[in-house]
């Protein structure tokens, strides 16, 4: 059994820089037509200069691979219209970190109090670029998307005309919130399809799915899946694959991110499959995204395979999701 999959994409990657990023962005080049690649560096993409270089640095790093690098900045609350206006021929969106939430996001937002963001939230709604959003809260863990909620809605209500994703969404009641409100979008993991605080936490601590946010409760997964394989038109696969080195993932203090870039689509196959909802992976992998983001990527085909493809143990000392097991789908040929 084949699929054909065209010019897949990535909405929401983690491509690092100086080393890693030559071990990682080849991975994903290979068999993505194009990827948001996220501006968590530190320090973070703030000018246009350093998104213009970093952008630079990623097209080096992946050669001749036929691969888009969309780029994004990472959002200050003071950026400016005739900033932004320079800035929308570069980048594809920004992201939006509250304060000190996940890895480097020290420089984030430390208010959600829309008075504070209003000045960048109608520049962007009125150019046209999407908002991208972390959308956590510092309360417990379980709770914080869910609390971030109201966030989310205060955006959405307020700011009709601005295009908000939510980020590598976890819970149902952020798949609720994708019903309510029109200018609301979502990105979905590979990760959070797959595991729920079981697979992290409840037997032998698995430091390699540790990430933030946390994966959560059965039926919070089961919505995520609800949406995802009937390819609901707003949301988009987004890996959310973030490396660390081995000894930064199996150490106490462990940093947060799971690898899944180079078996996303393997494993996305499989899973489609055995849903037999093949036919909606690919509108969830491309044609979503194309939608959202007014977008024609690179053509790339990507044939997948239903044969046995075997994940190695670590891809230049970052430890991919599924190490040592075998998937059922691999990659056939790319064109
Ligand atoms: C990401 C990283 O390592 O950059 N980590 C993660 O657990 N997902 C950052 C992020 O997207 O939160
Ligand atoms: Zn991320």
């Amino acid at each position: 059994m084949e699929l054909i999959i065209n010019s897949p994409l990535d909405m929401h990657l983690h491509l690092r820089d100086a080393d890693m990023l030559n071990k990682v962005a080849p991975l994903s080049s290979h068999s993505f037509a194009g990827a948001i690649i996220m501006p968590n560096l530190a320090p973070p993409i703030t000018s246009l200069q350093a998104l213009k270089e970093y952008k630079k640095r990623v097209q080096e790093s992946i050669a001749d691979d036929r691969f888009e690098p969309l780029m994004t900045l990472f959002f200050r609350n003071d950026y400016d219209f005739a900033f932004l206006q320079e800035a929308k021929r570069h980048i594809s969106a920004i992201k939006l970190y509250p304060t000190g939430i996940t890895t480097n996001s020290e420089g984030g937002v430390k208010s959600m109090d829309i008075e504070d963001l209003r000045q960048t939230f109608e520049a962007m709604s009125e150019l046209g670029i999407p908002l991208l959003v972390h959308g956590e809260t510092n309360g417990f863990v379980m709770d914080r998307e869910k609390e971030f909620g109201s966030v989310y809605e205060q955006f959405a209500k307020n700011f009709p005309k601005l295009k908000i994703v939510m980020e590598h969404i976890t819970t149902k009641h952020s798949v609720d919130l994708l019903d309510r409100y029109e200018n609301l979008y979502a990105t979905i993991t590979l990760h959070h399809l797959h595991i729920t605080l079981d697979d992290v936490a409840g037997g032998m601590l698995n430091p390699h799915l540790f990430c933030k946010p946390i994966a959560k409760r059965p039926q919070d997964k089961e919505a995520l899946l609800r949406v995802a394989l009937s390819a609901n038109p707003k949301v988009m696969f987004g890996s959310d694959s973030a490396p660390h080195p081995r000894d930064k993932k199996e150490s106490c203090g462990c940093a947060a991110g799971v690898f899944t870039a180079p078996i996303a689509l393997q494993a996305l196959a499989a899973l489609f499959e055995k849903h037999g909802v093949l036919q909606n992976l690919q509108p969830f992998v491309s044609d979503n995204a194309r939608a959202i983001y007014y977008f024609e990527p690179i053509k790339k085909e990507v044939i997948l395979e239903k044969k046995p493809f075997f994940v190695p143990s670590s891809y230049r000392g970052v430890v991919p999701m599924f190490a040592n097991s075998t998937l059922d789908w691999s990659i056939k040929n790319i064109t």
